[in-house]
């Protein structure tokens, strides 16, 4: 596992948008996993930037979601397709052709699932999975003490992460109890994994993951499992890190042709 410790969002947000450039100019039909909250957004920006200086195409990407609530319309502002399409899509120029996503308005949960498992195999899978964190440890909606083998499936989302949440609703009642996500074992086939903490209220959460050991209670401790994750955390997120001396001197003497 890497980790880059950056001075604020806005850079890590460069900084990882930079991969997925890079990673659409190896590979312009690459499959991009992206992540809603509010996190990622300097990363979306900064993607945006360069696409329209032509560093990067998006004519054949396509778009993979990561998770989705359970039972709010489509159309809803807050469903994660309408995030994604409002936030990634329209943005960036690309088609509705190129999303992939669960369909969190079934009333058939496991076969949608099952069906989103299908189309990730059939793209190909994930070349690069953007995942935020939540403050449980959460990665996707994968709560505490979710299976690290899962799979796409239901979940009920903890009452944390339900008012943590509750700010992109008119109140708490609002937000959904039930979301489809992406388990951690199908997170862990794609072939980055690149996760994009900000903020003091993130900082227990990434020391877990960085340096606590590879146990459920902390979902996105599964990174240590994967072969080319990259944990990319602001000054704030960064503060409860032992090593952290360490991440910057490794980071800082890294080859600059190398990339993360
Ligand atoms: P946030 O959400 O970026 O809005 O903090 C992160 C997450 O819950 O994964």
């Amino acid at each position: 596992m890497e980790v880059v410790i950056v001075p604020d969002a806005e850079a890590g947000g460069e900084l990882i948008a930079e991969a997925m450039a890079a990673l659409l100019r190896r590979k312009p039909g690459a499959v991009l996993g992206v992540a809603t909250g509010s996190t990622p957004l300097p990363v979306y920006r900064a993607l945006e930037a360069k696409v329209r200086a032509g560093e990067a195409g998006v004519t054949r990407v396509r778009i993979a979601q990561l998770d989705e609530y359970v039972g709010l319309p489509a159309e809803h502002p807050e469903s994660y397709r309408s995030v994604l399409r409002r936030e990634v899509l329209e943005p960036l120029g690309i088609s509705a052709d190129a999303f992939l996503g669960p369909d969190g308005t079934t009333t058939d949960v496991p076969a949608a699932c099952a069906a989103y498992e299908a189309a990730l195999t059939a793209a190909g899978g994930v070349d690069l999975q953007l995942l935020g964190i939540g403050t449980d440890g959460h990665i996707g909606f994968n709560e505490p003490c979710s299976s690290l083998a899962s799979r796409t499936r239901i979940k009920t989302l903890t009452e944390q992460t339900r008012v943590d949440n509750a700010r992109f609703f008119d109140d708490i009642s609002q937000v959904p109890h039930h979301v489809i996500t992406q388990g951690i074992g199908t997170i862990l086939e794609a072939r980055h994994l690149v996760l994009l903490a900000t903020g003091e209220g993130k900082a227990d959460a990434v020391a877990a993951t960085v340096e606590g050991p590879v146990a459920a209670v902390c979902p996105a401790s599964a990174l240590q499992l994967h072969a080319h994750a990259t944990v990319v955390v602001d000054e704030a997120a960064a503060s409860k890190l032992k090593l952290a001396e360490y991440f910057r001197h490794t980071f800082a003497a890294k080859p600059s042709w190398q990339g993360i």
